[in-house]
């Protein structure tokens, strides 16, 4: 098995931050009037209590643009200053061209080289991590790295076990060369890592090449979000838990030097599972959650902005990001902020 953990060299910088939400809220109690549910089930078994719905007409690459104007805007850098643009998303605008591109135009970034990945939840790490490679490498210089997610249109809406756990947003960070190696805010150690196996716990099971969406089968809505919640929390909790520990021993860290962990949003008790065996008290792990239940590639990002811009983490913290997600995906990364 190959080392999944990657200690990168320090001449990226994370410059800025962006994310975006958009304004339509759905609460537990508007849950409660459209499925079998109510909101102490789902607070107690997820801690989420409402999540925003995107606009009639409003796609992913709307709300991804959004944020990007917002990391750029943070980082003080024009848009004919990013070479790379890749966007995370399991919703994307269409099967293709890419989500990122569409970005690109909206942003009028000229110079940029645009894809999208699909890792599910775990996307934005991994975005991060490809970035990195891009820049350390010296082949693009400046990257803006975006995970959106507009959920709410893959989601079976008479489907309790899940139309209440998602939500749509999106978040962006630029990463930049910087000739300084030891300024700025770094990904100083990855651990990535997927399993194939376990394909069918968490997914979408028609609508692209293996099942198509014909007149036949278009009354079940195969285009939408099927999981097992069960199989994919215990998952869930043991992946993360080993992909921090990973990435901490990376740079010879422990749980203890931890200033703060942004972890998936996907369910607090998730969460404190894993904080709890590591140890990592309550003040030190980021939930935004609850206003925004799980966005899938965007989570991740939108808690690390607003973790940046309310001051929840410092100019020197330790930061763990770590997410788990489709595929199976997991990824974690220790910053030095
Ligand atoms: O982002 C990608 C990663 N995704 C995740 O990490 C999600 C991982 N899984 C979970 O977070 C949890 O498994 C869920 C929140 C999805 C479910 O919580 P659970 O404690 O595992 O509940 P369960 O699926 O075992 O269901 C318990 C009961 C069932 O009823 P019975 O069979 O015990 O009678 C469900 O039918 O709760 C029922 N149930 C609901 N009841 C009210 C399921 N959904 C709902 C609901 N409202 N919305």
């Amino acid at each position: 098995m190959p080392d999944p953990t990657e200690q990168n060299n320090c001449s990226v910088t994370i410059c800025g931050t962006g994310s975006y939400v958009p304004e339509k809220v759905l609460s537990n109690a508007d849950l409660e009037k459209m499925v079998d549910t109510s909101d102490e089930w789902i607070t107690s078994r997820t801690g989420i209590r409402e999540r925003r719905i995107a606009a009639d007409g409003q796609s992913t690459s709307d709300l991804a643009t959004e944020a990007a104007k917002q990391a750029m805007a943070d980082a003080g850098i024009t848009a004919e200053q990013i070479d790379l643009i890749i966007v995370a998303t399991i919703s994307p605008d269409a099967f293709f061209p890419a989500t990122a591109c569409y970005v690109q135009k909206n942003i009028g970034a000229i110079n940029a080289m645009c894809f999208d990945i699909s890792a599910a939840c775990s996307g934005f790490l991994y975005g991060i991590q490809i970035s990195q490679h891009f820049i350390n490498t010296g082949h693009r210089k400046t990257a803006l790295v975006i995970g959106a997610e507009k959920l709410s249109s893959m989601v079976d809406w008479e489907d309790r076990n899940t139309c209440v756990l998602f939500g749509d947003g999106a978040g962006a960070v630029v990463l930049t060369h910087d000739t300084d190696g030891n300024a700025g805010r770094k990904v100083l150690s990855s651990s990535l890592g997927s399993d194939g196996r376990q394909t069918d716990i968490l997914h979408v099971p028609g609508g692209g090449s293996a099942c198509p969406i014909t007149p036949e089968n278009a009354d079940q809505n195969l285009n939408t979000i099927r999981m097992q919640g069960r199989e994919v929390y215990k998952s869930a909790v043991n992946a993360m838990r080993k992909a921090t520990e990973d990435a901490l021993a990376g740079v010879e860290l422990g749980a203890e030097d931890v200033d703060m962990i942004i972890p998936h949003q996907a369910n607090l008790r998730i969460i404190e599972a894993i904080t709890d065996r590591m140890g990592i008290p309550k003040e030190k792990t980021f939930i935004n959650l609850d206003k925004y239940g799980n966005t899938s590639a965007a989570a991740v990002a939108i808690a690390l902005d607003e973790a940046n811009k309310t001051g929840a983490i410092k100019p020197g913290d330790i930061v763990v990001l770590v997410a788990f997600g489709a595929g199976l995906t997991w990824a974690s990364s220790v910053l030095r902020w």
